[in-house]
């Protein structure tokens, strides 16, 4: 028992010692080694660490163990290397303005809260414990970094990778990302993978050749989908999104699922995606709060359980398949309310137009009405603004 018990009392203060360590309080900015000497003996930082315009190749913080503030490194055109070799914990970890830096090396760094790196254009090297935990916000941009895995997080902030060049992989187990998902790095051959993500804020991602988000339930703002490179989009889970889908410019993009997609609280626009020529794939979708932009080579649309669309139709197809008329008079016009119609087709006595404000149409039917002419072949005016009014007013009791 006496040995344990002063065994005890000796581990108490060893503890102590290490935990208080050398403390060093708001260090000034610093430019140069004779400067960064002056906090080489600490272990700990309290504030913020700012080393700016630096005019050296190297920083090596041999014993710093600990930063109860930020570590911003910037503007400094001459660093190379950057070594902390017992620091565990900062908060966030600011890198911008570095041209020259290729190596980060804090291989004891567990505890980070934010990321953010901007134009390091030669970093291809990182290094940081397996486990770094605590990650709230990561914005990486214009670095030469080539893969980016193995974060612990749950819950992110912002998961900001844009126009890093070299940039092939990016996986992470994250589950929710509260502000904004957005992957616009332009290596043509990245491959993006959050399978375990469920929900999401906004969503932007383009320039990417493989998409797994098949955990996605609901995307609370808007998500576009532009000049990507994927040939599936597989969001089986998907049932809302409380902004725009924009899903543009995707040349190879063919098998979409949206099947459980049933609110749309923006506009929803499928505009010049090469190989999709049937947008059948909506198969739930009740509601668009937008506008409905669809156009490429079409041959078919259907929305077979849309009821809504609270902003204009406009339909562009050089398919020479494509029928407006049908599309229009089955479908989209019943769902229609307030908004105009356009649709063009290689037919121009297909082509179809609608403007709106049309007096007799707005007093008749409490603002739900709208000019409709169609482009060439007057003639059926008529029976199309009697079917647009059949389905307002069908609409007006049904919502
Ligand atoms: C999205 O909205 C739902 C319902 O308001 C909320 O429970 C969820 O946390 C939100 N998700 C994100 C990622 O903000
Ligand atoms: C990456 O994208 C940016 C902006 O979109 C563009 O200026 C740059 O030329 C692109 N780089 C490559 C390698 O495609
Ligand atoms: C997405 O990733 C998960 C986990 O790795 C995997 O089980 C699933 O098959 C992938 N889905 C697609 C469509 O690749
Ligand atoms: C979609 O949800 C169902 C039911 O919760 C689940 O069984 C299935 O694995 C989910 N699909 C994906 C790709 O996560
Ligand atoms: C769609 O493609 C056509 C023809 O290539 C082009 O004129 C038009 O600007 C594109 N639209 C969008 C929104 O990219
Ligand atoms: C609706 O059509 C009428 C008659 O052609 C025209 O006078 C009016 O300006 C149109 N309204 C709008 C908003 O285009």
């Amino acid at each position: 028992m006496f040995v344990l018990y002063w065994f005890g009392i000796f581990l108490l203060f060893f503890n102590l010692d290490q935990s208080l360590g050398i403390g060093c309080d708001k260090p000034t900015p610093i430019e140069d080694n004779s400067q960064l000497s002056s906090i080489q003996s600490c272990q700990i930082v309290n504030g913020d660490l700012v080393i700016q315009k630096f005019k050296d190749p190297l920083i090596e913080l041999t014993n710093l163990e600990k930063i109860n503030g930020n570590l911003i490194i910037k503007e400094s055109a001459e660093l190379v290397r950057v070594e902390a070799p017992k620091l565990t914990s900062l908060n966030e970890l600011k890198l911008s303005q570095l041209t020259s830096l290729s190596l980060v090396s804090f291989p004891n760094l567990r505890n980070v809260n934010s990321l953010n790196w901007q134009v390091i254009p030669i970093l291809s090297n990182i290094r940081f414990s397996s486990d770094v935990k605590d990650i709230e916000n990561i914005v990486i941009s214009d670095t030469s970094l080539t893969g980016f895995s193995g974060f612990q997080t749950k819950v992110l902030r912002n998961l900001d990778i844009n126009n890093n060049r070299f940039l092939e992989t990016i996986n992470s187990n994250v589950e929710s990302i509260t502000g904004k998902l957005k992957i616009v790095s332009n290596a043509s051959n990245l491959k993006l993978s959050l399978p375990d993500l469920k929900s999401v804020d906004t969503v932007s991602i383009n320039d990417v050749e493989e998409l797994n988000l098949s955990g996605l339930k609901e995307i609370n703002s808007s998500i576009s989908l532009i000049n990507n490179h994927f040939q599936k989009l597989l969001l089986e889970n998907l049932t809302s999104i409380g902004g725009t889908l924009s899903i543009s410019d995707n040349t190879r993009l063919s098998d979409i699922d949206l099947k459980n997609l049933k609110e749309v609280r923006g506009g929803l626009m499928i505009i010049n995606n090469t190989d999709i020529s049937q947008v059948d794939f909506l198969k739930k979708l009740r509601v668009i709060d937008g506008g409905l932009e669809v156009s490429g080579n079409l041959e078919y649309l259907d929305f077979p359980e849309l009821k809504l669309i609270k902003g204009s139709v406009k339909i562009k197809s050089t398919n020479k398949k494509f029928n407006c008329n049908k599309i229009i008079r089955e479908k989209l016009s019943l769902a229609l309310r307030g908004g105009k119609i356009t649709c063009e087709s290689i037919d121009p006595s297909n082509n179809y137009r609608s403007i709106d404000g049309l007096n007799d149409l707005e007093d008749v039917n409490n603002n739900f009405g709208y000019n409709a002419t169609q482009i060439s072949n007057g003639n059926r005016l008529t029976p199309i603004i009697m079917q647009l009014m059949r389905s307002v007013s069908t609409f007006a009791g049904g919502l």
